[in-house]
C-alpha cells in the first residue's frame, strides 16, 4: 500500500479501484467542464498570510454548524450512488462521519437506503431530499427521513433536470451496472470491488426502487430523474416543503445573491453556495468567487455554507476566511471511500483536518472560529467585474 498524504493519493487508487463509469460518475462536471475546473483553480488563486512568533499550543478546528457541534466544519455532501462507489458506501461513509464528529448528508439517489443508514449509525444525519412530480412519494419520503431521526432536511435546487455530463452518457452509467462487452472487460479487472459488491445490501437506488412507480428503468439515473424530477418546483413549493418537514432546512446550489435573500426570507437555516461541483450550469462562476456577494446579500441572517472545489484543509481555510460558516466535501470523501472503504473516508477526513489545522497555525491562528479576511489575500477583481442589467 502507497504511503497516503493528501486527497489527490487517494483519488489514484479510486481510480485503480473502481469501475470506470462510477469513477467517471464521481469525476465530471457538465458540457465543457469550465466550472469544475474553476472551483478548484479559484481556490489556487487566493493566497494566504503568513504570521510568526505567535503560540501555537491548543489549536482546535472544532465549531458548528445549524448548531450541531462538529470536529471541524466539514461535512459529508450528498452524493449520489455512492454505494457503487464502494459496497455498501452510504453506510461506511456514514459511520465514518459520525466517529470523527462531522454530518453525514444522505443523497436521494443513494444506493443504501434512508432505513439501512439509520440502522448502520446511532446519530442523526442529513437527509437530502430532490422533488418528484409524485407528491405522495415525496410526502413519504419525508416521513420516513422524520421517521430515521435526520436532523436536518437539505433540499438541493440546482438540479430540477441533470446537467448533461457525456462521460456518463457514454459509459451507460446505470446501478447496477449493465453488462455490455465494454463494461464487462472494465469489470474483470476490478475485482476486489466486484467481490466487496456481491455482499453488498443493496445494488441499486435504495430510496427509489419499490417506493416509486412509473420509472421506465429504474437502474438509468439518467432516466428516472428526466421522467421523475419536478420541473415546476419554485419559491412557494420550497416553502410548502420546509413546512412539512418542520425542522431544519439546508437551502443548496445557491450561486445568486438574489436567490440567497429568498433563502433567507423562506427561513432556511442554512444555504449551501454551490454550483454541484460543476456538474449542472457549465459556465457559472466558481463557488468561492460567489461566496462573497453572496454572503454580503445575506447580511448574517442565515449560516453560509459552501461546497464545489473543496480538496484539501487549505481549501477549507479559505472558504472559513473569506466568511463561511462551513463547508461540505463530495468528491474528496468519495475517493476515499472508492480507494479504501470506511478507512479510507477516515483517511481522507484526517487528512483535511490535519491540513487545517496546520496551515491554521502557520496563518497565525488557534482556533477555525477566528479565521477571517485578515488571513487572506485575495486577488484584486477576484470576483469579477460584469455587465448587469
Ligand atoms: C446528482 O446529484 C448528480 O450530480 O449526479
Amino acid at each position: 500500500m502507497p504511503v497516503i498524504t493528501n486527497i489527490l493519493d487517494l483519488k489514484r487508487l479510486h481510480e485503480r479501484r473502481v469501475p470506470r463509469m462510477f469513477y467517471d460518475y464521481a469525476e465530471s462536471g457538465s458540457w465543457t467542464e469550465q466550472t469544475f475546473r474553476e472551483n478548484t483553480s479559484d481556490f489556487a488563486q487566493i493566497r494566504l498570510r503568513q504570521k510568526v512568533a505567535v503560540d501555537m499550543s491548543g489549536r482546535s478546528t472544532k465549531g458548528q454548524m445549524i448548531g450541531q457541534d462538529v470536529a471541524m466544519p466539514v461535512a459529508l455532501a450528498p452524493v449520489g450512488l455512492t454505494g457503487m462507489q464502494h459496497a455498501d458506501g452510504e453506510m461506511k461513509a456514514a459511520r465514518a462521519a459520525e466517529d470523527f464528529g462531522v454530518p453525514f448528508t444522505l443523497s436521494t439517489m443513494s444506493i443504501n437506503s434512508i432505513e439501512d443508514v439509520a440502522e448502520a449509525t446511532t446519530k442523526p444525519f442529513w437527509f437530502q431530499l430532490y422533488t418528484m412530480t409524485d407528491e405522495d412519494y415525496v410526502r413519504r419520503l419525508i416521513q420516513r427521513a422524520k421517521d430515521a431521526k435526520c436532523s436536518a432536511l437539505v433540499i438541493t435546487l440546482d438540479l430540477q433536470l441533470l446537467g448533461q455530463r457525456h462521460k456518463d452518457l457514454k459509459n451507460g452509467l446505470s446501478a447496477p451496472p449493465k453488462l455490455t462487452p465494454k463494461t464487462i472487460a472494465n469489470l474483470a479487472t476490478k475485482w476486489a470491488w466486484g467481490i466487496e459488491m456481491l455482499g453488498a445490501r443493496r445494488r441499486n437506488f435504495g430510496n427509489i426502487v419499490g417506493h416509486v412507480q412509473g420509472i421506465s428503468d429504474t437502474a438509468a439515473l439518467g432516466a428516472w430523474t428526466a421522467e421523475q424530477f419536478d420541473l415546476t418546483l419554485d419559491w412557494n413549493k420550497i416553502g410548502k416543503l420546509m413546512e412539512q418537514w418542520g425542522g431544519k432546512v439546508i437551502l443548496k446550489g445557491i450561486l445568486d445573491p438574489e436567490d440567497a435573500k429568498m433563502a433567507v426570507k423562506l427561513g432556511a437555516d442554512a444555504i449551501v453556495v454551490s454550483n454541484h461541483g460543476g456538474r449542472q450550469l457549465d459556465g457559472a462562476l466558481s463557488s468561492i468567487r460567489m461566496l462573497r456577494p453572496i454572503l454580503d446579500a445575506v447580511g448574517g441572517e442565515t449560516e453560509v455554507f459552501l461546497d464545489s472545489g473543496i480538496r484539501s484543509g487549505q481549501d477549507v481555510l479559505k472558504a472559513l476566511a473569506m466568511g463561511a460558516n462551513g463547508t461540505m466535501i463530495g468528491r474528496s470523501f468519495i475517493y476515499g471511500l472508492g480507494a479504501m472503504g470506511q478507512k479510507g473516508v477516515t483517511t481522507a477526513l484526517q487528512i483535511i483536518q490535519k491540513e487545517l489545522d496546520m496551515t491554521m497555525a502557520l496563518c497565525g491562528e488557534t482556533n477555525v472560529n477566528n479565521l477571517g479576511r485578515h488571513n487572506l489575500l485575495v486577488p484584486e477583481g477576484f470576483e469579477g467585474t460584469w455587465q448587469q442589467d
